[in-house]
């Protein structure tokens, strides 16, 4: 019997909700699969933070830098100013366990609805690499003036190159492993920024040629990506990215996927201690009632355990996913019409996830 050690940080609103789904199915999974989990639970977000003024301290960082996994439910609450919890846990976490992808797949299931006419599950399936402690997020820049008409403001997108290699190297290996149509599309935006956009092209293609030469190389500007997104998602395989452009785009990523209810995140740092959370927010409107859809958490509990070696327990956890919503009793991504509760979903994948 394997043992993981696993932070458990449930957070904010329907958070703590969605985590007890994706423990759920795990115990199902290590059941299976002859894995055990150990979680320890750590309070931070919204409300220790209203209580304490604290949102993720030094020594907690220190402590999870002993875990196997983190596993995030989700940071954000209304009454605290936006940017506090983001900055002060999420960005934090990601930054300071240099979690430097974020990886972020697209994937439609059957009975899932997707907004896109014409395209089901055969055509919507790829990754999106986030680059995830680069670029803009670095926060270098500054105001002066503030609040005069002569007012100034920047925030650079800083990259260097070890942070472009290693991103773009992870991609590359992964669009390897997963094995599909062996294409890895870099999307930036290099008729503009025609430096630190030429920096990933080079990169893109020094690292494609000189050790993936089995993996055909593309590049797509941002904004047309969005398009192709959209107009032939088949059209991908592994999208690799810069931060910014990358959390844009895996948001329209999750809508083409059926919604935020079942779209996941891994924040990876290959070689330390990654976070694996549902990307779809704490959702207070819905928070205690049931009725929020646990997919997206168990999705990332299935990447959690990708990422710790476990490829055939997450193979699992995928098939589960699959088999559940292929009973088509499960009606909806959306909140409150799933026509089962938060726990009914977790049953039923859990169930298939045992079988
Ligand atoms: C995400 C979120 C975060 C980001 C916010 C909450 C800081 O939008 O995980 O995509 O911008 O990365
Ligand atoms: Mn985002």
């Amino acid at each position: 019997m394997k043992v993981y050690n696993i932070a458990v940080i449930p957070g904010d609103g329907t958070g703590p909700e969605v985590v007890v789904e994706g423990q759920k199915v795990l115990a199902a999974i290590g059941a299976r699969h002859g894995l055990s989990f150990r979680y320890e639970t750590y309070d931070f977000g919204g409300d220790r933070y209203l209580r304490t003024g604290e949102t993720l301290p030094d020594s907690a960082l220190q402590e999870l830098r002993g875990y196997d996994a983190i596993y995030l439910g989700a940071i954000g609450h209304p009454d605290v100013k936006p940017g506090i919890l983001e900055k002060g846990i999420l960005l934090k976490a990601r930054f300071a366990l240099d979690q430097y992808v974020n990886l972020r797949p697209v994937k439609l299931y059957p009975n899932v609805e997707t907004p896109l006419k014409d395209k089901g599950p055969d055509e919507i399936d790829f990754v999106i690499v986030r680059e995830n402690t680069g670029g803009i997020y670095t926060g270098i820049g500054g105001a002066t003036m503030v609040g005069t008409p002569h007012e100034i403001a920047t925030q650079v997108m800083v990259y260097s190159r070890h942070v472009v290699e290693r991103c773009v190297r992870y991609a590359y290996a992964f669009a390897r492993r997963r094995a599909r149509k062996s294409l890895l599309t870099l999307v930036h935006k290099n008729n503009v920024l025609t430096d630190v956009g030429d920096l990933w092209v080079r990169v893109h293609k020094e690292i494609g040629d000189a050790e993936f030469p089995d993996i055909r190389q593309d590049y797509n500007h941002v904004d047309a990506c969005t398009m192709w997104m959209v107009k032939s998602p088949e059209f991908y395989d592994v999208i690799v990215t810069e931060n910014l452009f990358g959390d844009i785009i895996t948001d329209l990523g999750a809508m083409i996927q059926g919604g935020m209810g079942i779209a996941a995140g891994g924040n990876i740092n290959p070689e330390g201690v990654s976070m694996f959370e549902p990307i779809g927010g704490s959702a207070p409107k819905y928070t205690g009632q049931g009725i929020i859809n646990p997919l997206a958490a168990i999705c990332a509990a299935g990447m959690m355990l990708d990422t710790l070696g476990e490829a055939e327990a997450a193979l699992t956890v995928d098939q589960a996913v699959h088999a559940a919503l292929a009973t088509g009793r499960i009606r909806s991504m959306a909140a409150g019409r799933m026509g089962m509760s938060t726990s009914e979903v977790g049953d039923l994948v859990a169930g298939y996830a045992a079988a």
